[in-house]
């Protein structure tokens, strides 16, 4: 499978753009590989949606080592859902580069300010590539409640 990385976002666009030839904004949902593309995605977008839980009970708690943990698998899934589906909006993957470098600025300054604002920033990354892909009923917002209690978020805070 061909990489598609978030850390470069120009280098990213470009090879993302050779790669599917055009930016489809339809939501069909085109495979690489794979037997079940289609719950293949959707299990990458569950699994970004726990990870988006979690990075912000980890910033909240100011555990910045989960934080760090939470946003570089948050990365990769969107990486692989890019790399996955050629349908996905590129722009809206690449646009998702801004706000999780912004997390891992606010994490590296261990200010939970700052951290809220790319949070918020990621977020809106979200729902803006799902409005994109007519999935405008997939609204993402900041948890109000931790549905994962079976885990110390205060743990191994610095
Ligand atoms: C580049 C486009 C794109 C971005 C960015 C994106 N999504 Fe999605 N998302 C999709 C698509 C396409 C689907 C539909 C997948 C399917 O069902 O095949 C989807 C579906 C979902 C679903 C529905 C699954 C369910 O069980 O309700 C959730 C939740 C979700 N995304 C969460 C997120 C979160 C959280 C983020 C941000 C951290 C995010 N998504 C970023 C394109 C995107």
């Amino acid at each position: 499978m061909k990489r598609f990385s978030l850390a470069k976002p120009a280098a990213a666009i470009v090879a993302a753009m050779a790669l599917i030839g055009t930016i489809s904004f339809a939501v069909a949902q085109q495979p690489r590989g794979g037997e079940r593309p289609q719950a293949r995605l959707a299990d990458l977008m569950q699994g970004a949606q726990v990870g988006h839980i979690k990075l912000w009970f980890a910033g909240k708690a100011g555990n910045w080592g989960l934080a760090t943990y939470q946003t570089k698998q948050l990365k990769t899934r969107l990486e692989d859902a890019a790399a996955l589906y050629q349908s996905l909006p590129v722009n809206d993957v690449t646009t998702m580069a801004k706000p999780l470098d912004a997390i891992s600025a606010a994490i590296a300054a261990k200010d939970g300010r700052q951290f809220a604002r790319a949070y918020d920033e990621l977020t809106a990354g979200c729902n803006s590539c799902h409005q994109s892909v007519k999935l405008g009923f997939v609204a993402i917002r900041r948890p109000n409640a931790n549905p994962f209690s079976d885990q110390e978020f205060g743990a191994g805070k610095k």
